[in-house]
């Protein structure tokens, strides 16, 4: 097989194996788990692969593909690809694949422990266990908030922007806590048509839940669709929950919001220029922060290794990739033009 695989950082060892096993022994551009992929290593990486493995970490833009005439696919380590210009792959023929379908449930989990660890509070009632500040049962120490139906009888409301797998798998696990779950998105016909979930237009979304769990995908369109505005259509006793993609909130705006109270509190595992936070954020009392692990257990980062694995050895051998995000890209001049060229 000709060319040269470029993985941007190492993936779990299930898809280097498959690699390692199809005669592939790819370069790894930055063995450091901690460390920034170099732009310009990466540039010069992308002129001499055939296929690249990359993480959401590495913007894959169109000077770099333009880079390289060899390059004929992308596996992205991710089920989201906005890291990478598909658009301007799709043109110059170059197929680009995800991670979809393995990630879903770890990623609806971490929302549903997120939203449960700010309404409990339970990062505060850790720390005030492990400081050895607990002297006295209390009944008032340490209150939260009600997540399912309260005390009062009342249903908590659970409201999901962007009702594709994750917001269906979160959706799922509300039953669980008798919760009345509103939805938006741009496909109201799929919503309407999804048991349990009730269609409402952001507006109202904003309005009436009590809990706002973000899973929609980052475009120009959901760009900051938390923002000032959003914030202060909200109940000052709910809460945000975000484990999505960091550019679908105005983090500074939040900060303002969660300062003055305007809302309960946030549970966030992605942010707008990661790792970097919003200033002040990290010092709020009713956050709860987590540096992006969605998707972060074993079995699903071996799950998602192995697929990237499987993609770029399509990409590789001039195949239609299990997972590419834009398929149509085969029927095109330019992807045949680049599959027939070998270096
Ligand atoms: C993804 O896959 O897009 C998540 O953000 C990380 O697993």
């Amino acid at each position: 097989m000709n060319g040269r695989v470029t993985l941007t950082r190492p993936i779990p060892e299930a898809g280097r194996r498959i690699l390692v096993e199809a005669g592939i022994e790819p370069c790894i551009l930055q063995p450091r788990a901690d460390a920034v992929v170099d732009r310009d290593d990466l540039l010069r990486a992308m002129s001499d692969s055939v296929v690249l493995l990359p993480c959401l970490t590495e913007r894959i833009d169109e000077p770099m593909l333009v880079a390289n005439p060899h390059l004929r696919g992308i596996a992205n380590f991710a089920v989201g690809y906005d890291n990478i210009d598909v658009a301007a792959a799709t043109r110059l023929g170059i197929s680009v694949s995800n991670t979809p379908d393995v990630l879903t449930e770890a990623t609806a989990d971490l929302t549903w422990a997120l939203l449960l660890a700010v309404a409990r509070r339970i990062p505060e009632a850790h720390a005030y266990m492990s400081d050895g500040r607990y002297r006295m049962w209390g009944p008032e120490l340490l209150l939260g908030a009600d997540v399912g139906t309260g005390a009062d009888g009342q249903r908590r409301a659970l409201g999901i922007i962007g009702l594709g797998r994750i917001g269906k798998a979160v959706a799922r696990r509300a039953r669980g806590f008798d919760m009345r779950v509103l939805a938006y998105g741009p496909d109201r016909a799929a919503i309407d048509a999804h048991e349990g979930v009730e269609y409402v237009p952001l507006e109202a979304l904003l309005e009436q839940s009590d809990f706002i769990t973000l899973h929609a995908r980052y475009t120009h369109e959901t760009h900051h669709i938390i923002d000032e505005r959003a914030l202060r259509r909200m109940k000052p006793t709910s809460f945000l929950i975000n484990v999505a993609r960091g550019e679908l909130v105005d983090e500074t705006a939040l900060v303002r919001a969660l300062r003055a109270r305007a809302i309960a509190g946030a549970a966030l595992d992605v942010y707008e220029d990661e790792p970097r936070m919003a200033d002040g954020l990290a010092t709020l009392d009713n956050v709860v922060l987590a540096p992006h692990i969605g998707s972060a257990t074993v079995g699903t980062r071996d799950r998602m290794a192995t697929i990237a694995a499987m993609n770029a050895l399509a990409h590789l051998r001039v195949e239609r990739a299990p997972n590419a995000v834009n398929p149509h890209v085969y029927e095109t001049e330019a992807y045949r033009a680049r599959a027939a060229r070998y270096d």
